[in-house]
């Protein structure tokens, strides 16, 4: 829905109102229904409209003696700032979470002697990732829960979390249908990630970081929202912007070598895991090696690999339809916008400090993945704590609640195509002080509006989060994980700790742990 809303307002009473249809969304409305909780599930979108669907190498899901190892792999990937507990917290549940799964009809891919196979991708120390249709486990996951035959109200995108002495009081909703009023105690943001920040990301349209300017506005903080995951390998066009085509990590843990216009690797001498590094070494050696050569994209050479058409048939499509043929030819790619390692402050069941708020998947920041997500921990993350959300919900159900108004507050507006400029210019793989500044201004820049359609509320959440973004990235001066500053290229002890964003009572965003930041920061 783009056009105004239509003046006609509808009510509604839920347990739980579940925002997103996503892994972590649709998780969490199973669980609380089989809790025996009234739920009602929004999404702007249809039900393929998530970035679940895109999601290709797989879930990284390990039992037994490998726990110990996939929770070493990723605190090693998230660069000191995972939260070690809320890691083993969720890794340990996965096996778990993926026989749920399962058991719901999802169907992974299966080895000749009938074994559950397993790939291998950047930072991981052993094959443990699983994977569905080839390259395309997120289309098999969203297939599935969609399935299971949830209810969910589609077209109908959440404008404001209300709020009262006691928490969350319900939710506002724009849909076809006019303004939505939820009268409901717990609200659950899984609306993904921030992707559409960017000029040219793997996500989908609607990832406009809408759950993180809901969580700001109704008191909530976010944190590691400086950690963007750039993508190594996105397929690359010159003129390429919007969703551009995913070739899947798992690409190169089959075999496939990253190599520049002279054909030598890009990655030797780099890391000792090579071209399977942690995902932001790899997008950042890139990046280096585009500015030394002053070229735009690198190749990945997957010649090598045996069935590469039925291994990997979304890929093989997408390449195809450019004239690629990943067999024959070197496949053009460059690092794109990816993943938000931070996100809505959660602890390892959803929990964030407003009480009755709920985040989970992508959208919130548990400290799974600290300053760079360990690849396929992200469906892994949304079963898990969508599961727990779900339960969580149980806490304050039967709880009265009412929403007085449907009033939606002004708020700063700024063209998307001027957020996405500058992002992409000033806070990409690299950034740097100037370049952050310069974003800063920009950003500031704003115009106030009252949003009454679905791509103005989307407008002013880009908005919003870009400048939380901004502000986090320029305070944080070091490199460390996804956050790379040309001007601050070490990593320093001192910074070894997030930082948190809140909205001020006069409504400006702030940094609320400044006492605690280094003081040559500040
Ligand atoms: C990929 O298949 O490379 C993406 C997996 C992920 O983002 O975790």
């Amino acid at each position: 829905m783009t056009g105004p809303v239509p003046a006609s307002t509808w009510e509604a009473h839920a347990d739980l109102v579940v925002v997103g249809g996503g892994v972590a969304g649709l998780t969490a409305a199973r669980t609380a229904t089989r809790a025996g909780l009234r739920v009602l599930t929004v999404s702007k979108g249809g039900p393929t409209d998530t970035a679940t669907v895109y999601a290709q190498g797989g879930i990284a899901v390990s039992s037994g003696y490998d726990v110990d190892a996939h929770v070493a792999d990723t605190l090693a990937a998230g660069g000191g700032l995972c939260d070690e507990q809320a890691v083993r917290s969720i890794v340990a549940a996965g096996a778990d979470a993926v026989t749920a799964l399962a058991d719901l009809g999802a169907v992974f891919d299966r080895g000749r002697d009938g074994r559950v196979s397993r790939t291998r991708e950047g930072g991981h120390s052993a094959r443990r990732i699983i994977h569905a249709g080839g390259d395309a486990t997120g289309a098999e996951v969203q297939r599935a829960l969609n399935a299971a035959g949830m209810p969910v109200l589609f077209g109908a995108a959440a404008a404001r979390v209300v709020t009262d002495a006691n928490g969350v009081a319900g939710l506002i909703v724009l849909s076809d249908r006019g303004i939505g009023i939820v009268h409901a105690p717990t609200v659950l943001l899984a609306t993904g990630g921030l992707g559409q920040l960017y000029s040219c990301s793997t996500n989908p349209p609607g990832a406009t970081a809408d759950g993180i300017a809901l969580a700001l506005d109704a008191g909530a903080t976010v944190a590691d929202l400086e950690f963007v995951q750039f993508h190594p390998t996105v397929l690359f066009a010159a003129d390429g912007v919007g969703r551009r085509p995913l070739i899947s990590e798992a690409v190169r843990g089959e075999g496939a070598v990253l190599v520049d216009s002279h054909g030598n690797s890009v990655t030797s001498r780099v890391h000792p895991m090579g071209d399977l590094a942690p995902r932001d070494v790899v997008s950042k050696a890139i990046a280096a090696r585009l500015r030394a050569l002053g070229e735009d994209h690198v190749y990945l050479d997957a010649r090598g690999i045996d069935g590469f058409s039925a291994r990997f048939p979304t890929i093989t499509a997408s390449c195809l339809a450019v004239g690629i043929d990943p067999v024959a030819d070197l496949i053009p790619v460059a690092p794109a916008a990816h993943y938000s390692c931070g996100g809505v402050v959660t602890d390892a069941h959803g929990r964030t400090a407003v009480s009755g708020l709920l985040a989970a998947g992508e959208v919130a920041r548990t400290g799974l993945h600290g300053a760079n997500r360990l690849a396929s921990n992200s469906l892994l993350e949304g079963l898990v704590v969508g599961e727990r959300a779900g339960l969580a919900a149980v806490e304050r159900s039967g709880t009265a609640t009412q929403v007085r108004d449907a009033d939606l507050p002004e708020a700063a507006w700024i063209s998307r195509e001027s957020v996405q400029e500058n992002m992409t210019a000033h806070a990409s793989v690299v950034r740097d002080g100037g370049g952050l500044s310069a974003a800063e201004v920009v950003l500031g820049d704003t115009t106030a509006i009252t949003p009454s359609t679905v791509t103005e509320l989307e407008d002013v959440a880009l908005a919003t989060t870009a400048s939380a973004l901004v502000l986090a990235a320029s305070t944080r001066t070091e490199s460390r994980g996804c956050h790379t500053r040309l001007d601050h290229p070490d990593t320093d002890d001192d910074w070894r700790r997030p930082l948190h964003v809140r909205r001020s009572p006069d409504g400006t965003l702030a940094v609320t742990d400044l006492d605690r930041v280094p003081t040559g920061a500040r």
